[in-house]
Order: structure tokens, then sequence, then C-alpha cells
């Protein structure tokens, strides 16, 4: 079982927000801040990259899920998302996200009005392409 309580929420939603801070996006000026919630509690966040050659733009769940890689983390339980209007993660990051589990929250908020949206990954790429399909013609 994968509860958030309504604190680890609210702690999560606002590390989004500060990692949205840090976001380098002089091509769109479409600034977003993603947070990832580990089990043990710690949260590691990221930010868009983009890049004048514009198909090397990193996002910003990306950048936070390679970054909790790095520091040693393979799941989380939850991801909150932060730019102007709360905007859903994009096809490619849930793709990169269901890598690491399906079974997380996905929170978006919009930092104009607070407004959060709640799904699950499960919800928001449905019938994943995995591992499993790999494996199934090798
Ligand atoms: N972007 C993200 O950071 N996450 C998404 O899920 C969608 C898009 C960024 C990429 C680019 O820097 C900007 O938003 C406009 O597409």
């Amino acid at each position: 079982m994968n509860e958030l309580k309504q604190a680890e929420i609210d702690r999560l939603v606002l590390a989004a927000i500060e990692a949205r801070d840090q976001a380098y996006a002089p091509h769109s000026h479409f600034y977003v801040g993603a947070a990832l919630l580990m089990g043990d509690g710690k949260i590691v966040g990221g930010c868009n990259v983009e890049n004048a050659s514009y198909s090397l733009t990193i996002c910003a769940e990306r950048v936070a899920a390679s970054a909790a890689v790095s520091q040693g983390y393979r799941t989380w339980r939850a991801v909150a998302i932060a730019s102007i209007g709360g905007a859903m993660p994009c096809g490619a990051c849930r793709q990169f996200l269901a890598e690491f589990g399906m079974d997380i929250t996905v929170i978006t908020i919009d930092v104009i009005d607070n407004q959060r949206q709640i799904r699950k990954l499960s919800q928001l790429l449905p019938d994943a392409f995995d591992s499993s399909d790999i494996h199934s013609h090798g």
C-alpha cells in the first residue's frame, strides 16, 4: 500500500516548486520543477534543462529521476511536478518514470493557483512497454 499522508504531499509539492526555481528554459520560458519522494522520506528534485539544439532539452521529471538513480535510489513513492497551468508529464517522462515503478502517485501543481491534480502513473500510462516485452522474444 502506498498511501501518501497530506503532510508528505505538502512537503513534496513545496520541493517541486523550489526545484522549478532552477529551471533553465530560455527558449520556451516554460519552467518546470519535479520532486520525487523516496521510501526513506528523502526528496530528490530536478528542473527542465533546455538547449539551443531544442531536441536535447531534458524535462524536469527525467532530470529528477536521473538524479535519484545517481544517488542510489531505484524506486520512489511519488512525483510532484510544478508548472504554470499544472501540466501533466509528457509521454517520454511517463515512460522514463515507468522504468522505476508503475505504482507511484503523480501530483501536478499549478503554481499560479496552487491547484493540484493527483493520479497514479498506471493511469497515465496504461499497458506500458516494459522489460517483459523485451524478454518475451529473445
Ligand atoms: N517539460 C518538462 O520539463 N516536463 C514535461 O513533462 C513536459 C515538458 C519542459 C521541456 C521544455 O523545457 C519545456 O517544458 C517546454 O516543452
